[in-house]
């Protein structure tokens, strides 16, 4: 891909790409000055004009004939198309990614017994591709992360199911891959968000999971201000 500037301007290159929506690239079209005129709200002079340019510049082979004539688009056309393409590719398709900030905080001890399960550890290793820390960081969301955190959801999950023993059942889980930065500027990547699939009442929290005890790498206590980056990274 580059961004160099192409073969003709803009006006070319958005006749080329309507020869294409009409099946350009598949083969010979036959084409009428009129009716690409018309298409491209211009004068057939300027329909016209704009063919010419395509076919010097290498983009278009034509062949006139009594009433219109063939057009094929060349390699060279699709490369152009290719790389306008690839653009508007870079320009939509970077992946989603949400950052979240808050507060570290305690919870009630629970992410150390839940992270330990080997129901869960289990999937942590093949699908996250590492054994937690047992436990989890919670962190009290700001309000307007809280807000904002419904935008997560774009972001493609990696599941966790539910599974059961002799006694009980355990629910499924969602985690999404996130990195965390301090106040300071440090920043860890390859963590987890980690919620359950179902209960949405707890969404100020925020817990993560991590290959290591995070308030021990980044010398967190409650209170220290942090940032999620929620996403791939
Ligand atoms: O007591 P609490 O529910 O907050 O924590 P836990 O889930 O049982 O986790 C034990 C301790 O490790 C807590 O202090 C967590 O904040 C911390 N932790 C951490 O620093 N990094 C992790 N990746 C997971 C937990």
């Amino acid at each position: 891909m580059s961004l160099t500037a192409p073969a003709v301007g803009h006006d070319e290159l958005a006749t080329l790409k309507l020869l294409a929506l009409d099946g350009g690239l598949e083969g010979d079209r036959k084409i009428s000055c009129a009716d690409l005129a018309e298409r491209l709200d211009a004068s057939n002079q300027t329909a016209s004009r704009r063919l010419q340019r395509l076919e010097s510049a290498g983009l278009l082979e034509r062949d006139t004939v009594s009433d219109g004539q063939w057009v094929t688009i060349t390699d060279e056309g699709e490369r152009e198309l290719r790389a306008a393409y690839e653009e508007y590719r870079r320009i939509f398709e970077t992946a989603p990614r949400v950052e979240l900030e808050g507060t570290v905080t305690s919870g009630m001890g629970e992410g150390r017994h839940y992270i330990s399960l080997s129901g869960y550890q289990r999937q942590f290793a093949e699908r996250l591709g590492y054994e937690p820390f047992p436990g989890t960081l919670n962190v009290e969301l700001r309000d307007d992360s809280v807000r904002r955190r419904r935008a997560v959801e774009a972001i493609e999950p990696v599941p966790i199911d539910g599974w059961e023993d002799e006694e009980r059942t355990y629910g499924p889980a969602v985690c999404h891959p996130a990195a965390i930065e301090t106040a300071g500027g440090e920043f860890v990547d390859g963590i987890h968000t980690i919620a359950p699939e179902r209960t949405h009442h707890d969404d100020d929290q925020l817990e993560v999971i991590a290959p290591r005890k995070l308030r021990d790498v980044l010398e967190l206590d409650d209170g220290d201000h942090v940032i999620v980056h929620v996403g791939e990274h």
